[in-house]
């Protein structure tokens, strides 16, 4: 057994590590962010979507390290975080599809996987071998601030260890990957709370395809292109370890659909009112009171990590809507709900 005296002051040696590192987002701080990242150190930082851990896309060590601070297989390609259009448009081609949803909707909540464009400079790792590039421009000011003053393209996962719970406030990052990281910037919590929803255009299929719902509904995208989405081809989905079956995982055991709460359960609500058991069961959130999709997207892997920090023996889930950004939350828990032990991501 572990000694208990040596587990806390280890734990405690690693909180402070990561306090150390857990900094404001000031002008000054984004400054030592940006240096940092040239220099081919790890900076967790905000964006509209979630907290990322960014690495230097050119530099084939700093990518390594990132993955290996996630503790990620390898074989996962990461998106690359340019400050604007033109910057993303040196490394692929957008193509006319491209171009259109990237006027509508960058800087923002959107990915798109393109044909990466000849001696871009990427290193492979970032791409694990692929044509393609995910792509994306945040809209948050502190990214956009890093970015540019980086003025490099930026590799950056969730900054959450492999297949657990995305991280929406800095202290996710402390807590979960700690000194494994060089700078953490805090910017409050993330106000969308869903990862970006990718698309793959181009080359090879006719329209775009959805690869991973999130934080920009799809009838939003669909108003746009002008025609429906195509859902991803079996084929297509190695690559987008979102697509794993267990991912975004709390530790404990996730129920959904839930229409009653055990007293040793702690729900997670949507809406009101609540179910039979919820005022006896260890602790309930509410992704939204109103019962309003956004306001659920924002708060919810807040509160997953928060139910989960509990004593509760499992997490039981009100039914959702899968309509707008609902259909991101379902494909989120129901990754979270699933049977433990595939590949992590
Ligand atoms: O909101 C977000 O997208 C956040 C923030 C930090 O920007 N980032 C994020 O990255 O969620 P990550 O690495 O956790 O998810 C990247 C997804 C994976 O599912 C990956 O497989 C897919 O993008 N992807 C990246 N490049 C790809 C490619 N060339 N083809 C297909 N899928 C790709
Ligand atoms: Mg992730």
């Amino acid at each position: 057994m572990v000694n208990a005296k040596w587990t806390m002051s280890t734990l405690d040696r690693h909180n402070d590590a990561a306090r150390g590192r857990l900094v404001k987002a000031s002008q000054e701080a984004i400054a030592r962010a940006a240096e940092t990242l040239r220099a081919g150190g790890l900076v967790a930082f905000p964006t509209e979507t979630v907290y990322g851990l960014g690495a230097d896309a050119r530099n084939g060590e700093a990518v390594a390290r990132l993955f290996a601070a996630k503790g990620r297989p390898r074989f996962n390609p990461l998106i690359v975080h340019v400050a604007d259009f033109a910057t993303a448009a040196t490394f692929v081609h957008l193509g006319e599809v491209g171009e259109r949803l990237a006027n509508a909707f960058w800087p923002g909540p959107l990915t798109l996987v393109v044909p990466l464009r000849a001696g871009a400079g990427i290193s492979a790792l970032v791409t694990a071998g692929l044509d393609t590039l995910a792509v994306r421009v945040p809209a948050h000011p502190i990214a956009q601030g890093l970015l540019e003053a980086a003025a490099i393209p930026v590799a950056a996962p969730s900054a959450n260890p492999s297949g657990r719970t995305s991280p929406t406030r800095a202290g996710h990052v402390a807590a979960g990957l700690g000194d494994k990281v060089d700078l953490i910037l805090d910017g409050g919590p993330c106000a969308v709370g869903l990862e970006s929803t990718i698309l793959k255009l181009g080359e090879g299929c006719d329209g775009a395809q959805l690869l991973r719902p999130g934080g920009l509904a799809r009838a939003d995208i669909e108003k746009v292109l002008g025609e429906p989405l195509l859902d991803a081809e079996p084929h297509d989905r190695p690559a987008a370890p979102g697509q794993l079956a267990s991912h975004y995982a709390p530790a404990k055991p996730v129920r959904l659909n839930a229409t009653h709460v055990e007293a040793e359960e702690a729900l997670l609500a949507f809406g009101e009112p609540l179910p039979q058991g919820a005022k006896a069961c260890v602790m309930v959130r509410n992704l939204s009171r109103r019962g309003d999709l956004v306001e659920a997207a924002a708060n919810l892997f807040q509160y997953l990590h928060e139910v989960d920090a509990t004593k509760a023996k499992g997490i039981a889930v009100m039914p959702i809507p899968t309509s707008g950004l609902g259909e991101a939350i379902n494909d989120r828990l129901g990754r979270a709900a699933a049977p433990r032990g595939g590949l992590p991501s």
